[in-house]
């Protein structure tokens, strides 16, 4: 018996130094300890033994259990750190290798001249207001004295929502005067930038939708002189000190008088070149003191409180500053036309 328990010390610590991993590891413990293991086997022959020879024998069985036992929880620790290093030798990373090019975006340039306008305003006291793009018509058109028959409420300009026409996409931000009036405490200074819609077809200077600029003050004793003297003080913000503006008598329902603004054209000084078109001018926006039938239906006194508003298309400002010559560009969002500001 002793020689059997040799033969199984020396066979099973082989055997488990040899072992590759800890699944043949828990094989060979239910081999040899197990309840069926030969461990047992042996075991179960010491009834055969003498009373005087048992108690040594259990010992030495005992001794060989323990230490089988302690050969497989060395070769396990072996195992399992080997395994980890493995591991973490499959999961380096190599700080050393170039990284996966990182493509950064930048503002579009329409909206670095939004940018570029809503500081000009912010500098001069204005707040810059937001307002909904679905409008009823009207904010879009009664409120802002436009007459039930006008043309842009046709259904061929104007998009709407429904069949009796009162609600619909703005198709201009002067809406947001009366918004801006409707809820505002007075004095008020306000710029409102946004999208616009109208039924056009795409071409190299119309789109369906684009942004305009409105502006607005309403206070006590304010004079077209005002509105001249900002505008002209915004111009050469924008197109440098000394640039020759014109306002032309224009009509517009919701301002009384009514003019445009031309700027005289940057490139060539006013002789004529493919910027203005030959023109010598370029028209950037539309203005006029607030109708006092608009002011009063805003519950705005027009004997006390007077005021001026413009708008202005942001799409062509940015075609202007940056010499885009096509609308559809700004659009597009070709990254190759992108990149290039
Ligand atoms: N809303 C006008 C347009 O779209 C522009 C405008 C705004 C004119 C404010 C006068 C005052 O053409």
């Amino acid at each position: 018996m002793r020689e059997m328990m040799q033969k199984l010390r020396d066979a099973s610590i082989q055997a488990i130094l040899e072992s590759e991993n800890v699944e043949s590891l828990e094989a060979l413990r239910v081999k040899y300890l197990g309840k069926k293991g030969e461990l047992t086997g042996i075991l179960r022959q010491m009834g055969k033994l003498s009373a005087e020879e048992r108690p040594a024998m259990g010992q030495l069985a005992n001794q060989l259990r323990a230490d089988i036992e302690s050969a497989i929880d060395a070769r396990r620790s072996e195992l399992m750190s080997a395994m980890m290093e493995k591991k973490l030798e499959l999961e380096a990373i190599d700080v050393t290798l170039p990284s996966e090019d990182v493509r950064v975006g930048h503002k579009h340039p329409m909206y670095n001249v939004l940018d570029q306008i809503k500081d000009i305003f912010v500098g001069m006291g204005f707040e810059i207001v937001d307002g909904p793009e679905v409008e009823l018509a009207d904010y879009n058109f009664t409120k802002l004295n436009i007459e039930d028959t006008h043309p842009s409420r046709e259904w061929t300009d104007t998009f709407y929502f429904k069949d009796d026409s009162s609600i619909l996409l703005r198709t201009q931000t002067s809406p947001m005067q009366v918004h801006a009036m409707e809820t505002k405490p007075l004095p008020i200074r306000m710029i409102a930038p946004g999208r616009v819609y109208r039924k056009d077809e795409v071409d190299a200077t119309h789109s369906p939708m684009f942004h305009q600029i409105e502006g607005m003050v309403i206070d006590k004793g304010v004079t077209m002189a005002d509105l001249k003297a900002t505008l002209n003080l915004v111009v050469e913000k924008i197109y440098g000190k000394g640039t020759v503006t014109r306002f032309r008598p224009h009509h517009f329902p919701f301002t009384e008088p009514s003019c445009e603004m031309d700027i005289q054209c940057h490139k060539c000084g006013g002789k004529g070149c493919p910027t203005c078109k030959g023109q010598g001018w370029i028209e950037v926006l539309g203005a006029g003191m607030v109708h006092p039938k608009v002011l009063a239906g805003c519950g705005i006194d027009p004997e006390i409180y007077s005021g001026w508003a413009f708008g202005m298309g942001l799409e062509r400002l940015a075609m202007g500053e940056y010499k885009i010559t096509d609308l559809r560009l700004i659009f597009e969002n070709d990254v190759r036309f992108l990149e290039q500001f």
